[in-house]
C-alpha cells in the first residue's frame, strides 16, 4: 500500500499502523451518521467505494490515507440533499461536515485540503472537477457504483425510494422530474449511467468502466423488449 510517509521512530509498520488507525476512527465516525440512509446511498455504497478505492488507488500512486478518509466521508452530507428534494448539494455539504470530523487527525494542511476537495468533487453533476489523483480515483470509484450490475441494481433501489414506476415508454425521458412518480431507473440509465463510463478519469477505472458499461447496456436492451412482450 502506498501511503504518505509520516515522521515516525519505527518506520514502515508504524507508519502503516498510523495511517489504518486514522482511516478506522474516520470509519468508526462516518458510520454511525449513515444509520438512517436510505438503500441507494447507505454506508453499504460507501463500503463499495472504498475498496473500489483501494483497488484503483494501488494502480495510481496515491496518498492512501487522504484517499480512504474521502471514500469514507464522500456521502456523508446526503441526508441533508435528500431531505431538501435534491435542492441541496450533498458534495459541498458534505466537505463542510468532513472538515470537522479530519481536524482531530493528524494530517498536513494538504492532506485536509485533499480531502475536502475530493468530497467536494466527488459529483457527477458538480461544475467542481477533481484535480488531485485521489480526486479522481474517488470520483471513479464512485461512479463504477452506479453502473454494472450493482448500477442497475442501485437505479431500481432509487426508483423504489422515491415511489417511480418500473417502466414509463410514454414519457420523453429528458422531460421527467428526478425524485419523481416518472422517475423511472430507465430515465436514470438514458440521462445520466449511459453517459458515466466518457467521463472516467484513470486508466483503472476505465478498465472497470467497460465492462460495467457493456453489461449495463445489454440488461436495459433486454429490459425494453421483455416490457413490451416481444420476448
Ligand atoms: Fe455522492
Ligand atoms: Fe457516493
Amino acid at each position: 500500500m502506498s501511503v504518505k510517509k509520516m515522521e515516525t521512530a519505527g518506520g514502515e509498520k508504524d507508519t502503516f499502523d498510523a495511517v489504518m488507525s486514522s482511516v478506522g476512527r474516520v470509519k468508526a465516525i462516518a458510520q454511525k451518521r449513515f444509520e438512517s440512509s436510505k438503500g441507494s446511498h447507505d454506508w453499504d455504497h460507501t463500503l463499495r467505494v472504498y475498496r473500489l478505492c483501494e483497488h484503483i488507488g494501488k494502480a495510481e500512486d496515491v496518498d492512501m490515507e487522504v484517499l480512504l478518509i474521502s471514500a469514507l466521508l464522500h456521502d456523508i452530507g446526503r441526508d441533508h440533499q435528500d431531505s431538501s428534494n435534491g435542492k441541496m448539494c450533498h458534495a459541498k455539504k458534505g466537505a463542510e461536515i468532513a472538515r470537522y470530523i479530519i481536524k482531530a487527525l493528524p494530517l498536513d494542511k494538504k492532506q485536509e485540503q485533499n480531502i475536502l476537495h475530493a468530497i467536494r468533487s466527488h459529483r457527477f453533476r458538480s461544475t467542481c472537477l477533481p484535480k488531485t489523483r485521489e480526486a479522481k480515483v474517488l470520483f471513479d470509484a464512485d461512479k463504477l457504483d452506479a453502473i454494472g450490475a450493482v448500477g442497475v441494481a442501485r437505479a431500481y433501489l432509487f426508483a423504489g425510494e422515491v415511489g417511480a414506476r418500473l417502466h414509463n415508454p410514454d414519457i420523453d425521458v429528458e422531460r421527467v422530474e428526478p425524485y419523481s412518480r416518472e422517475d423511472t431507473g430507465f430515465r436514470e440509465f438514458k440521462v445520466k449511467l449511459s453517459k458515466i463510463r466518457d467521463r472516467i478519469l484513470t486508466r483503472e477505472g476505465k478498465k472497470l468502466a467497460e465492462k460495467r458499461h457493456a453489461f449495463m447496456d445489454a440488461f436495459f436492451k433486454r429490459f425494453k423488449v421483455e416490457y413490451e412482450g416481444v420476448r
